[in-house]
């Protein structure tokens, strides 16, 4: 259950009164001035989404009801019908649009595809009935496990064409994780590659692959594209080469019509347990939201815009802000494969300055990466062509606002700081770029047609102060489910506060009702805007034959936002030491992927816990923060804090 295991971390920011009101010249073109999204919503919350749903999409069929909600089973345009694919491809080259851009995709070693809207459809289709041969159909679960190259999004959108809801794991995730991922989806095809490329090296992915598949009976078929070249091995009857299997498969397919509450994906998120959640996506809804947000939030104008989202597809803001949002919306979109630095720190910036991108789209922690690496690189770039600058995955510090405000955005383009997550599907509290006057780290308001509140222990509303962050309406993107788990659903998301649905986040409001996120209050770390669960990282540990016991806390971290600190205690044959420390983090990498293996290892003979054998994880962030300490009577044995602390000084600490 996501209940907080100790206070909220309600910390005030120092006084941030600086404001950005949107410039006249932005605003004289932007698709929203002022209130009038906002004045419409809350006039009629269900009309509005209703006429998004209808301005935004196709659909097959007209909804009959626009929203059955029966706390806390929301059910959106019920009766309606739509294919997720055809709303992102077959509507735009129908409309004559077939020759615009939707990818401009660089690979990492510097290769590019440049793929339209005629060609995305073409190999969609293709691949759509690739999948059908393949026995895959409607209600079937496929998973995809990619690096970020364009056959990704055609994976996906294949999948949605013929029915079939994908789980996309991210690439950095280990042979377990994927194994875990697809067992619970019970997923009948595996999508995947020899590998991609990052940091100049091929990363192996279909040999993590093969060892996941030992142990998964539902998978009957795996596709695997070649990206790197390096040999892989491939099991008669299983595995079919991309590129043999598409040779001879019809760019005709019709598309399988869906109910708007049909499965659309699953993606599976950390939650504060042991086994991550398959967070459920349904279809007209999740789109309606996904492109609702895209479009304003960004202050879309899709015949111009050459729009960038650097996240990778593997996570969530990759599936609304990569792949759903700006296919639905027509867009162009520039994908790109690797890392920031390779081959050297400017990429970003020179692939910028190359396809003009006028809308950037990261998360805090590059930001920070960025800051580190100072102003020379992004300065050596026109970066002129920027307008819209957005930040999502974590609180940012109004410094990192700052220079990204004025290092990337010449002083010129409004920056939207976006707060959402997996479960919500899209972006829920952000500012409007042409209407909303923006202070430095704060996500500002609600955006229209979303009830936002901040509540106090009790669940009483804060209307001004700090608390806990709660929606009180449900939303069309909302998550449907978890999959195969309604009891974990009602607990984790609707059981804290009444008749509310419960982020996880602490949030203040400020004097003048403006949100500032405050990060995780519940066992979930957020590591350079990704989710890691201190559960998970447990349980990894103690699998560990030398581990007797761990706890594991998120310290902070000037880029990473926070950082892994484990607590060890060994069995008693076991010698704690440097050697223990690095085989026990790669242990953690190998169990469920780099982003989870912890910075420090710090041994310990005992952990501190409550009289009712709660570990204090509060205090044991305080040590691994190294801040003072507060109050420890309600410790066993107080003594054991002294002796942490001590070797938490003197522990190694790893990149
Ligand atoms: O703690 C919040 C943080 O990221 C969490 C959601 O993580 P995930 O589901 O992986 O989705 C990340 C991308 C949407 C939230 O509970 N978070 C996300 N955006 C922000 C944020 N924290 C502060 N400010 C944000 N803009």
């Amino acid at each position: 259950m996501t209940e907080p295991t100790e206070n909220p971390a309600i910390e005030v920011y120092g006084l941030e009164d600086r404001s950005f009101p949107p410039s006249e010249e932005f605003r004289a073109s932007a698709l929203v001035r002022g209130s009038e999204l906002h004045d419409e919503a809350a006039r009629d919350h269900e009309g509005f989404w209703a006429r998004q749903a209808a301005d935004l999409l196709s659909w097959r069929r007209q909804w009959d009801t626009v929203l059955e909600w029966d706390l806390p089973y929301a059910r959106w345009f019920v009766g309606g019908q739509l294919n997720a694919s055809e709303n992102c491809l077959d509507r735009h080259v129908e409309a004559g649009r077939g020759d615009k851009v939707a990818f401009h995709w660089e690979g990492e070693p510097g290769d590019t595809r440049t793929i339209t809207y005629r060609e995305l459809h073409a190999e969609v289709c293709r691949f759509a009935n690739v999948l059908r041969d393949l026995g895959v159909a409607k209600g079937d679960r496929v998973a995809i496990y990619m690096p970020m190259i364009p056959e990704l999004p055609v994976a996906m959108l294949a999948c949605a064409r013929v029915g079939a809801a994908h789980s996309v794991v991210f690439g950095g995730f280990s042979a377990e994780s994927l194994r875990g991922r697809i067992v619970d989806a019970q997923a009948k095809v595996l999508i995947t590659a020899d590998g991609g490329w990052r940091r100049g090296k091929a990363v192996p992915l279909k040999a993590s692959a093969d060892a996941a598949l030992e142990d998964t009976p539902s998978i009957e078929h795996v596709v695997v594209v070649r990206r790197t070249g390096d040999e892989v091995a491939m099991a008669a009857g299983r595995d079919h080469w991309y590129h043999d299997v598409m040779a001879g498969a019809s760019t005709e397919c019709a598309a399988e019509v869906m109910e708007a509450e049909d499965l659309l994906y699953l993606l599976y998120t950390s939650g504060t347990t042991a086994s991550p959640k398959g967070i459920m996506h349904t279809t007209g809804g999740y789109l309606t939201q996904a492109a609702f947000t895209h479009k304003y939030v960004f202050d879309l104008h899709a015949d111009t815009d050459v729009y960038w989202c650097a996240a990778d597809i593997g996570w969530v803001t990759g599936h609304s802000y990569i792949v759903y949002g700006p296919l639905v919306n027509g867009a162009t979109s520039v994908m790109y494969e690797g890392s920031p630095d390779h081959p050297g720190r400017d990429r970003w910036w020179d692939i910028v300055e190359r396809y003009k991108v006028t809308i950037l789209y990261t998360a805090p922690t590059a930001i920070r990466t960025f800051m580190k690496w100072g102003t020379t690189e992004p300065a050596s770039h026109d970066l002129s062509s920027l307008r819209v600058l957005g930040s999502v995955g974590e609180p940012i510090n109004p410094e990192a606002w700052m220079w990204y405000r004025r290092h990337i955005g010449g002083d010129r383009c409004p920056v939207v700081d976006t707060w959402w997550q997996t479960e919500t599907g899209a972006i829920m509290i952000s500012p409007l770029p042409g209407a909303t006057t923006t202070k430095p780290g704060s996500a500002t308001f609600p955006l229209p047609g979303i009830a936002a509140e901040v509540v106090d222990d009790r669940g009483q509303p804060v209307e001004r102060g700090g608390g806990y962050l709660t929606l009180t309406r449900p939303w069309p993107s909302m998550l449907r489910g978890i999959y195969g788990d309604p009891q974990r659903y009602h607990d984790t998301y609707w059981s804290r506060f009444e008749g509310r649905y419960f982020a996880g986040d602490g949030a203040r409001v400020d004097d003048d009702g403006y949100f500032w996120l405050l990060g995780r209050v519940d066992d979930v770390m957020n590591i350079s805007g990704h989710r890691v669960s201190t559960t998970e990282v447990e349980s990894a540990l103690v699998a560990h034959a030398a581990v007797a016991e761990a706890a594991v806390v998120g310290a902070k971290d000037e880029v990473t936002g926070q950082r892994i600190v484990a607590f060890v205690t060994c069995k008693g044959d076991q010698t704690p030491g440097d050697e223990l420390g690095q085989e026990l983090r790669a242990h953690v990498a190998t169990k469920i992927g780099p982003t989870a293996r912890p910075r420090t290892v710090i041994f310990t003979d005992d952990l501190p816990k409550t009289r009712s054998g709660k570990i204090m994880r509060r205090l044991l962030r305080d040590v691994a923060d190294g801040r003072d300490l507060g109050d420890t009577t309600t410790l066993a044995d107080a003594s054991v804090v002294d002796e942490i602390r001590r070797r938490a000084e003197a522990a190694p600490q790893d990149d």
